[in-house]
């Protein structure tokens, strides 16, 4: 077996959020290992782009609101009636809200909105997945999480919230899952410039993503001389989701750079005066 191709061969994936960044490209990553995917989003246009470039053969578009059960009942369902199955659930949609300076600026709607689209998305998710899959005794479900799952203080306090929740689903459903066969792990990138960076660090139109992630993520990044890319989110997507996963379940995997098991405020004292602070 060539272990850097056709690591998917047979398998039906849907993925949503697969329109843009991180979920496009997965489903093309995917595809390119053999599964057949079913493409959710809310920007048909840009999803069904994302289908043609995949082909019509082994893809297909599905408009899904994660926040709608409709929706994403309906998704499922089209991956069944199409494809006959589905083996890999990727729940990978999410937005950002902007952040404000303090617990009091934010609106209990602006929280609602995050939560219903990160949370209760991945929710939906995971619950109709469980539906097909369960009575096959096999599938591997993957949510995307973040470093926010992690840490405090990078991120809105609805984002941040949201994120560890995703955690929390992931390690219940997980030990619900296991007496089916059934796999559910999660994903933690560190920032990437995709469009949902455009709204977090609240850039102007046309500025340049990839050099402010730069400047914000790599260079207070733990490792150095590798850049994050969204390639990176999308092979360890495709390691979960393939049969070399087959005994990680539960998992929430860190994809930093080891950007969230350090603390680099440590660096600000002198040596001398951390011995003298473990010495007391
Ligand atoms: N980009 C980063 O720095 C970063 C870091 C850590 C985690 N993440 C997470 O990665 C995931 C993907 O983000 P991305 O960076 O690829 O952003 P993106 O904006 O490029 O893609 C997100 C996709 O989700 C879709 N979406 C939004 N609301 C939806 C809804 N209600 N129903 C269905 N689809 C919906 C959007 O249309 C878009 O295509 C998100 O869950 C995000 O929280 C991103």
């Amino acid at each position: 077996m060539n272990l850097f191709a056709d690591r998917l061969v047979g398998k039906v994936a849907l993925i949503t959020g697969a329109a843009s960044g991180i979920g496009e490209c997965t489903a093309k990553l995917f595809a390119k290992h053999g599964a057949t995917i079913v493409i959710a989003d809310i920007q048909d246009e840009l999803g069904q782009a994302v289908c043609d470039a995949i082909g019509s053969s082994n893809s297909i578009y599905v408009h899904c609101d994660v926040t709608k059960e409709e929706d994403v009942k309906n998704a499922i369902d089209t991956a069944i009636t199409t494809y006959g199955k589905l083996d890999i659930m990727f729940n990978n949609a999410g937005i950002i809200d902007s952040n404000k300076p303090h617990i009091f600026d934010n609106e209990k709607a602006d929280f609602e909105r995050v939560l219903s689209v990160n949370v209760i998305g991945v929710f939906l998710g995971m619950k109709h997945a469980a539906r097909v899959m369960v009575p096959v005794k096999t599938g591997s479900i993957i949510s995307t999480a973040s470093v926010a799952s992690n840490i405090g203080g990078i991120s809105t306090h609805a984002y941040r919230s949201a994120k560890h929740a995703v955690v929390g689903l992931t390690k219940n459903l997980a030990v619900e899952l296991g007496q089916f066969g059934i796999r559910v792990n999660c994903l933690s990138p560190h920032g990437i410039a995709t469009p949902f960076s455009t709204k977090k660090f609240k850039l102007e139109a046309g500025a340049n993503v990839e050099e402010v992630v730069e400047n914000v993520i790599h260079l207070t990044g733990n490792l150095k001389g590798v850049k994050l890319k969204t390639d990176d989110i999308a092979n360890a997507a495709l390691f979960l989701a393939s049969d070399e996963a087959k005994y990680i379940s539960g998992q929430n995997l860190f994809i930093d750079g080891g950007f969230s098991i350090v603390n680099p405020s440590l660096n600000n004292f002198n040596p001398t005066s951390l011995l003298f602070f473990f010495e007391q």
